[in-house]
């Protein structure tokens, strides 16, 4: 079934039905044989797109740019020290500006409200990059490359575990809500997600046939799952909590002993960046202060046969692609 999204934005999965979502998911899987196949249909033709990058981004900067560039797009990266936003112009003066200039603009930055500001005056669709509450395009690589491992959302087991309460745990709970999937947060009680969300989620997995848990069990959460998410113990922007954190999600790692108290066919997937050995600057620092040298993930969890991870990343590229050939495409 076909959704027209044309002139919408992407700011939260919550403004999306089920079908709208998984019509992005349809479309993604489409473009993406396209790609393999080496059609190239430019949907987007002439249109340019406007890039604000507030935090640092591998995946989601790169992905908008070639995805752009492959459909006939001009990508225009504006970062944190190209542009007034917010410093000497308004967010609503500096959306008027763009949105007279650019057919679409990413956002990717602190504060939610300032993606929803974009939005409110830019004129043209606005899509979240990420922001501090939610991380929706991620989502939709997330839900792709489930579909690809397992054929199916509805009724998947799904274990989240670590930080519960951050972009990533907040997206991934509504994704799933909406999609009927049997979702679990596994984290301490103290990185639960807000509770208005969690009432929310469980009003739509009513509607759809999922389920939503709450659980600092991990034996409970993780048991018979299909799928073993984790994120980053400490996100952009929250640095400080290094210490506190550590101690906190160490129970909380996903390991080899995880893994066998879930399904024996399990999918690991992780967003990225992720802290699974002592290669990053900031790994090694953790591991000098703390002792800790892998993080939210095992070295061998993460290179083992269970991890989908870079086929989770490719899908970046293949999902933001539908999202804007969705929302501005011919
Ligand atoms: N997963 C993700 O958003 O990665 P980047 O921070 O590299 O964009
Ligand atoms: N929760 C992480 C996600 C990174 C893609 C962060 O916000 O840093």
């Amino acid at each position: 079934m076909a959704y027209n999204l044309k002139g919408r934005h992407f700011l939260k999965l919550l403004d999306f039905t089920a079908e709208e979502i998984q019509f992005l998911l349809d479309l993604s899987a489409d473009l993406k044989k396209l790609k393999y196949a080496g059609i190239r249909p430019r949907n987007m033709e002439g249109k340019n797109v406007a890039l604000i990058f507030e935090k640092p981004s591998t995946r989601t900067r790169c992905a908008f740019v070639v995805a752009a560039v492959d459909e006939g797009a001009h990508p225009e990266y504006l970062g944190k020290n190209d542009i007034q936003l917010g410093k000497k112009e308004s967010v609503a003066d500096t959306a008027r500006v763009l949105g007279r200039m650019f057919d679409g603009i990413e956002f990717r930055g602190f504060k939610h409200e300032t993606v929803e500001e974009l939005a409110k005056h830019a004129g043209v669709p606005v899509w979240n990059g990420l922001t501090d509450q939610f991380h929706p395009t991620q989502i939709l690589a997330d839900f792709l490359t489930i579909i690809e491992q397992k054929g199916r959302l509805k009724g998947i087991k799904f274990a989240y575990c670590g930080d519960g309460r951050n972009n990533m745990a907040n997206s991934l709970m509504i994704g799933s809500a909406k999609m009927g999937l049997d979702f679990r947060i596994v984290a301490p009680a103290g990185l639960f997600p807000d509770k208005e969300l969690v009432r929310q989620a469980e009003e739509m997995a009513a509607e759809s046939g999922g389920s939503i848990t709450l659980t600092e069990d991990v034996s409970k959460g993780v048991k018979d799952v299909d799928v073993i998410y984790t994120d980053v113990w400490v996100s952009m922007g929250e640095e400080e909590q290094f210490a506190h954190r550590v101690d906190m999600l160490k129970p909380y790692q996903v390991n080899s002993d995880m893994l066998k108290m879930a399904a024996p066919d399990v999918t690991f997937l992780h967003c990225l960046p992720a802290f699974h050995n002592r290669e990053t600057e900031v790994g090694e620092d953790v591991y000098q202060k703390y002792g800790v040298g892998e993080m939210e993930v095992t070295e061998e969890v993460f290179e083992g046969p269970h991890s989908k991870v870079f086929d989770q990343a490719e899908n970046r590229m293949h999902t933001i692609k539908a999202v804007m050939v969705a929302t501005i495409g011919k």
